[in-house]
């Protein structure tokens, strides 16, 4: 462009007319850099005055400064409407509807069986009772012969055992939680409080009944002077938190070879006496077999199904619902929805 104060009115109005024509912010965008970057014309004319005299420099100065300056201006003022424009236009574009109702997502939550054993627990623990826990992969010999189950014992056998191959490794997968009454007694001095929650298998089919994957929960007490009248009032105590305060139990005597005496625990539920689980003092030989003194001290055991406990307190007939782990039935346990 030749220096000329026209060329440079020319350029300032062409670029008036281009601010003033863009219709958005992208293309205000576009005029900023053709018409006030580097390269436009009015710029190109500002690197010429190098090369003038110091009269016209002044001259040309002046006149290409106020261009410069009236479109800066009136981009600046081009840029706040079409951004009013644009946040306007956001406001109803992007609307919320708040009045739609949510989504609702199953969250996940705990299976009914372990918000009975964290109840349970939580009942034991208020007593004074410690949780243990153990292998579901167990000895054999803490599985049977420390509880004074030999091997040609029929319980053995009556009990339908998963052994664990190779055949000499002595590992089973325990038939019932009292192995951990054992583990306790050998590791601990009394007096013991424990509550052991656990997993336990036996070579039962799935039906409405029976799974070969249940559940039981073991208590122990070991101390100088416990009875069997300790035993039943704390059965008394644990059935009425369960199963509600006008819960009855009942010891039948019964055989177990880690007790003695031994009985069968019922509770009076709606009606009709149920079998609930097996108990007993702890056998002098057991106590003997974990290093307790059986002159000393002495103590009792029990032990429960957990399924069973949840089936007849909530009226389940079906333990496919307990095994199958559809959300719909856990649901109705108090399991999150959102
Ligand atoms: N372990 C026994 C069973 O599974 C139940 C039991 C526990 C009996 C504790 C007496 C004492 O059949």
């Amino acid at each position: 462009m030749s220096l000329s104060a026209q060329a440079i009115e020319d350029a300032k109005n062409e670029a008036l007319s281009a601010i003033a024509g863009a219709l958005d912010l992208d293309s205000l965008k576009e005029v900023k850099s053709a018409h006030a970057g580097d390269k436009s014309p009015i710029s190109k004319a500002n690197q010429q005055l190098g090369s003038l005299t110091p009269e016209e420099r002044a001259n040309f100065g002046k006149v290409i400064g106020q261009a410069k300056n009236q479109v800066a201006v009136a981009l600046e003022e081009r840029l706040k409407v079409l951004e009013a424009e644009r946040d306007a236009r956001v406001l109803i574009e992007e609307r919320v509807d708040v009045s739609i109702p949510a989504r609702r997502t199953i969250q996940g939550g705990l299976h009914p069986l372990t918000i009975l054993t964290n109840e349970i627990c939580d009942l034991f623990l208020g007593m004074g009772y410690r949780v243990a826990e153990g292998p579901e992969l167990e000895a054999e010999w803490l599985n049977f012969d420390a509880l004074n189950i030999p091997a040609d014992h029929p319980a053995r056998t009556m009990q339908d055992t998963f052994f664990v191959e190779p055949a000499d490794s002595h590992l089973v997968l325990r038939t019932h939680t009292s192995p951990v009454q054992v583990r306790t007694m050998l590791e601990e001095k009394p007096p013991i409080y424990v509550i052991c929650p656990g997993r336990t298998y036996r070579a039962d089919e799935l039906d409405a009944t029976h799974t070969p994957v249940f559940s039981q929960v073991e208590g122990l007490v070991i101390d100088k002077g416990i009875t069997m009248a300790d035993l039943k009032g704390t059965l008394d105590h644990f059935a009425r938190s369960i199963f509600g305060p006008d819960v009855k139990t009942r010891l039948r005597s019964s055989f177990f070879p880690f007790t003695e005496p031994s009985a069968e625990v019922d509770f009076f539920f709606n009606g009709r006496w149920i079998e609930w689980g097996g108990c007993g003092m702890v056998n002098p030989k057991v106590l003997i077999a974990c290093g307790i003194d059986p002159e000393v001290y002495s103590g009792f055991a029990f032990g429960m199904g957990l399924e069973r406990t949840l089936m007849v307190r909530h009226g389940i007939t079906d333990m496919h619902d307990i095994v199958e782990g559809d959300a719909r039935f856990s649901q109705n346990f108090g399991m999150g929805v959102k």
